[in-house]
Order: C-alpha cells, then sequence, then structure tokens
C-alpha cells in the first residue's frame, strides 16, 4: 500500500509517499480503508525530533494519528463493528492507504469523511480540559487559541455545558469565534487588559492552547494557577499552572462528540484539504498555526 514515511527527524519535506507492507489488525483493534486523516501539531512536533523524550519512534516511521474510513478488518476481541462501517478514530500511522486504530467510534449521519478525520485529538483533548477544569454552568472560562482545532471544540462543548467562553485568536478570526459561541478577544500585547474589559470579576478557569508564553496572564485573570491549564506550554508547571497531555477516556470523548454532532451541537470545520501525495504541504500548512478548523489529507477511493 501508499503510505507516508519519513527516515529521519526533520522539516516536512523529509516526509514521502512510499510503498510499504500494510498493517492488520491486533487484539482489540480495527484496520480502516483510509478515506481522510486529520493533521494535528503533534504529528509535526514527532517528525521534527521535538518529542523523542515521550514518543518512541523507530525509522523509517509513518505519521499521523486522526483519520476516518472503512473498517476492512476487525482485532480479535473487538465487537460491535464489523468490516464495511464507517468510523473515525485514533491510531498510528495513519497517513496511508490502510490504517490500524485503537479507538474509534460510529460516524454519524451526515458526517463526511473529511470532517471526521479532523475531530478525534481535537474533541480528545477538549473533553479532557473541560473535565479537568471542571466548570460549571454560569461560570466563566478563558481560551487562548481558541480557533484552532482543539479550541473550535473547546469552546463549542463548553457553550453547550453553559459556561460562558471568552476565546482569543487573530484579529482575523475574530468572527470565526463569535460564530462559534465565544466572546472574542484579539491575541498578543495587551490581551489581558482587553479579556479584563470583557471580564470585569476575572474569569473562573484558563486554558493555554497556543503555548505563546500566556501562562503568567492567565494565572493574574484567575486569580489562582491551579485553575490554569497549558497543552502546548511544558515551563507552565513553573508558574504552578498544570500542562495536560496524557489522553485519557478517547473512545467514550468519540462517541459524545459524534452524538453532539448528530443534535447539531458540534461542528469542526475543514479549512484545508490536501491530497496523501502533499502530506508535507499539510504538515507545513498546519505547523503555521492559524488555520481556523482543521488541515485534512485525503485518500482517493479504490
Ligand atoms: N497536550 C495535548 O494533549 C495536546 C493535544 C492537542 C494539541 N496539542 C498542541 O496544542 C496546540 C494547539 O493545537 P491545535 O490543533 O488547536 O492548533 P491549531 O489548529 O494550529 O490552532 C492554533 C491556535 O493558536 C492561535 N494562536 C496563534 N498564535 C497565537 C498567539 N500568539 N497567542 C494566542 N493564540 C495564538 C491560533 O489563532 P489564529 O489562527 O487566529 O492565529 C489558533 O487559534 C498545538 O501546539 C498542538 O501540538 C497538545
Amino acid at each position: 500500500m501508499k503510505a507516508v514515511i519519513f527516515d529521519r527527524y526533520g522539516p516536512p519535506d523529509v516526509l514521502a509517499l512510499a510503498d510499504v507492507d500494510a498493517p492488520h489488525a491486533g487484539q482489540g483493534q480495527i484496520r480502516i480503508r483510509v478515506r481522510a486523516a486529520g493533521i494535528n501539531g503533534l504529528d509535526g512536533k514527532i517528525r521534527a525530533g521535538l518529542m523523542r523524550e515521550l514518543f518512541e519512534v523507530t525509522m523509517p516511521s509513518g505519521t499521523g494519528s486522526d483519520a476516518a474510513g472503512i473498517v476492512d478488518e476487525v482485532g480479535d476481541g473487538v465487537t460491535g463493528v464489523r468490516a464495511g462501517d464507517p468510523v473515525f478514530g485514533v491510531g498510528r500511522n495513519v497517513l496511508a492507504e490502510h490504517a490500524v486504530l485503537d479507538a474509534w467510534a460510529a460516524v454519524p449521519d451526515g458526517l463526511s469523511f473529511e470532517e471526521a478525520a479532523g475531530f478525534p485529538i481535537p474533541v480528545e483533548t477538549a473533553f479532557r480540559l473541560l473535565a479537568q477544569v471542571a466548570l460549571k454552568p454560569g461560570q466563566t472560562l478563558l481560551v487562548s487559541g481558541a480557533s484552532g482545532g482543539v479550541g473550535t471544540a473547546v469552546v463549542q462543548i463548553a457553550r453547550d455545558r453553559g459556561i460562558t467562553v471568552i476565546g482569543t485568536a487573530s484579529a482575523a478570526n475574530q468572527g470565526y469565534l463569535r460564530d462559534l459561541g465565544a466572546v472574542p478577544a484579539v491575541y498578543g500585547d495587551g490581551f489581558a487588559d482587553r479579556v479584563r474589559a470583557l471580564a470585569p470579576d476575572g474569569v473562573d478557569a484558563a486554558l493555554d492552547l497556543s503555548g505563546t508564553g500566556v501562562i503568567a496572564d492567565c494565572i493574574a485573570l484567575t486569580g489562582n494557577p491551579s485553575t490554569v491549564v497549558s497543552i502546548a506550554d511544558f515551563t507552565a508547571p513553573q508558574l504552578g499552572a498544570q500542562v495536560s497531555y496524557q489522553p485519557s477516556d478517547v473512545p467514550g470523548a468519540l462517541r459524545e462528540a459524534a452524538a453532539m454532532y448528530a443534535r447539531g451541537a458540534l461542528r469542526i470545520p475543514v479549512e484545508s484539504v490536501f491530497p496523501l501525495a502533499d502530506a508535507a504541504a499539510a504538515q507545513a500548512h498546519n505547523s503555521a498555526g492559524h488555520a481556523a478548523g482543521r488541515t485534512v489529507v485525503v485518500v482517493p477511493e479504490r
């Protein structure tokens, strides 16, 4: 089968399309015929060699974790899914014609493979972060970097729970945030004052999704470091804030996201689509960090 691989750490152009043996579903896994794969920041960080301490890579390595497609192999011990079912989920090396998934859910009616492929890591992360800050309806959450993949999910899930969300993004994405249900603010110099003007009594918790040096300001805005969680700034604990990176209940998050989609409460727009052969361009586009919505790679139907 065709798969995107890299044989050394480096910039996006170390990625190449190659012929490799197709993987097979092991115990508790399924294999899919990949129709679309979502690009995450983590993919580029692993490829660049920035995550060596957390994610071991054997070269040559595949890339990508989020995918949607049609089940074509079911591993031992798996129930509730069979060949031919459309699913989306999380695996390894999913930028390929076939991929093995460790966690999945059924694609809900009406959700395209492209959009479904953009869901997994953003929705798992969003549910995990919201469980961690545990706000009640009527409380206020600040989300720094709210217009990306994770932010798009966090804002809608929080709003669905009756939480007020102040989200930061570039000037270009203020309307996008408003449409998601957030009160928008522009990031950068003076952002804490802009947030204070929107929430004079402060905010109850803050999420740093962009890792752009906002932890001290977030702590000043909540008044308590333990109510500040980052997913992208590993220096946050030095100031008493938390970093979250361990996935929690992935299948549960995927099922809950599918249910929210089905009742019209969650959309994660696809911002750009690349063919499998242009995976390097897709990862470069995503790493630039300014997409409103998701970057997705599509695999031609065979
Ligand atoms: N630890 C974990 O479990 C975990 C899980 C998922 C993702 N991540 C990491 O979390 C980060 C976000 O992921 P993502 O998929 O949401 O990324 P993304 O789609 O690229 O979104 C990045 C967001 O950051 C915003 N941003 C850019 N510059 C900023 C600045 N100076 N100040 C504040 N916000 C800024 C962007 O706004 P504009 O587009 O308007 O510029 C956008 O909203 C990535 O680094 C990713 O690797 C970690």
